[in-house]
């Protein structure tokens, strides 16, 4: 099975990703997905070896360019981890319930544009919730609302800072994201 990764960051989730299927051989991350140049997942995928590509906004909108080129390179999978961009419905009708995305919190609050990363956390704080966690979902035209495949959480102690969630909530990710890509991609063989 194949696996494509959209990411815009450092792509540690993509790291994890990668790795956890390096001992694996029912799949394989075979495409990285970007729209940052200069972003650390590109580095990512120039050590492991992996094609990159650098997307721009206007074809990404408004073409099947990358459709055509996801289909061509049979991708099963596409993981958002950390891609900050909308995906088009184009991209989501061409592959039905084969998108998934990771958002930093527990949706459907604190989600949406602009909820992302640092601001997240320090929203979650600012509004005085108890916990927080990590949604793993599938992705439909509108952000971070599709069916959710996953939720853990962790509880906010009053010392916690946006910076100690973080580091609670990635941890978190890294541990369950690649679980679940694992799980979608062998459970389709049924
Ligand atoms: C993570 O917070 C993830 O939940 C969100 O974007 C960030 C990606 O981080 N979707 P990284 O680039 O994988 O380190």
């Amino acid at each position: 099975k194949n696996i494509a990764i959209f990411a815009s960051g450092a792509g540690s989730n993509a790291q994890k990703i990668i790795d956890h299927f390096k001992q694996s051989d029912k799949a394989r991350v075979t495409v990285i997905v970007c729209n940052k140049p200069g972003a650390g997942v590109l580095q990512i995928a120039e050590r492991e070896g992996i094609t990159s590509i650098l997307i721009e906004k206007e074809a990404f909108l408004h073409s099947d360019k990358y459709i055509q080129l996801l289909k061509e390179q049979k991708i099963d999978l596409v993981v958002l981890a950390g891609f900050l961009w909308k995906i088009p419905a184009n991209l989501v009708q061409a592959f039905p319930n084969r998108i998934i995305n990771i958002h930093p919190a527990l949706l459907p609050k604190f989600g949406g544009k602009g909820m992302y990363g640092h601001f997240v956390h320090e929203a979650v704080i600012a509004a005085g919730e108890k916990e927080s966690g990590i949604t793993i979902h599938f992705v439909n035209e509108k952000y971070d609302d599709g069916e959710t495949i996953l939720q853990e959480r962790i509880i906010i102690t009053p010392e916690d800072t946006p910076e100690s969630v973080a580091r609670k909530v990635q941890a978190l990710e890294h541990q369950w994201f690649p679980v679940i890509v694992e799980r979608l991609l062998t459970s389709s063989e049924s």
